[in-house]
């Protein structure tokens, strides 16, 4: 158990199972873009570890950008996604692989994927390691899914609590 501000949360996923599902997406991904050049994007903050360990074992040639892009406070979705930071690479054409470390209610994929689509990219696909589907309300279904799971808050690996909890290796969700 861990206490992050005034919370305290339950162990919920490993490092080790998290890495061997990390090398299972890598392994999906080096299959589907085998001979192809990709944008990778990562939209920070909570992509940042699940990226840098997804990138790793990767073998196609790509480039990688980043941006932001967040409408997350709390323990909710506000469901205003904020305006798009960073992307300054010439996506037109291109084959785009969004990674994300959860999609919950869909929204933020909603709009990094139209704005995609605007500026002509020739594909898109989302890389996400966490998928609460049962929150999803989206139009953009992540084609690659680390793991499924319940609607409830989780930290750890990237993903924060007001701004902490990032460091930690393991996912950890609240307890209740
Ligand atoms: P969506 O727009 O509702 O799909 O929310 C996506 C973003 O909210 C994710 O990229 C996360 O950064 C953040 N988020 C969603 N659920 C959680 C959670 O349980 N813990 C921490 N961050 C979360
Ligand atoms: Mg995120």
């Amino acid at each position: 158990m861990v206490q992050i501000h005034d919370k305290h949360f339950d162990i919920y996923l490993q490092s080790e199972d998290i890495q061997s599902k990390v090398k299972e997406l890598a392994v999906k991904l080096n299959e589907a873009y085998e001979g192809k050049s990709p944008l990778i994007i990562v939209v920070l903050n909570g992509s940042f570890m699940f990226a840098s360990d997804l990138v790793k074992q990767i073998n196609f040639d790509h480039e990688l950008s980043f941006v932001k892009l967040s409408s997350y406070n709390d323990f909710s979705s506000l469901g205003n996604v904020l305006e798009l930071i960073g992307l300054n690479a010439d996506v037109e054409n291109r084959d785009v692989v969004i990674i994300e470390d959860i999609v919950d209610t869909g929204l933020t994929m909603n709009t990094m994927v139209e704005k995609l689509i605007t500026k002509k990219v020739n594909t898109v696909s989302i890389c996400s390691l966490l998928f609460k589907e049962a929150a999803f309300k989206g139009n953009h279904k992540p084609n690659y899914i680390g793991f499924t799971i319940p609607d409830f808050f989780v930290v750890g690996y990237g993903m924060d609590y007001n701004q902490k909890g990032r460091n930690l290796q393991e996912i950890y969700k609240l307890k209740n």
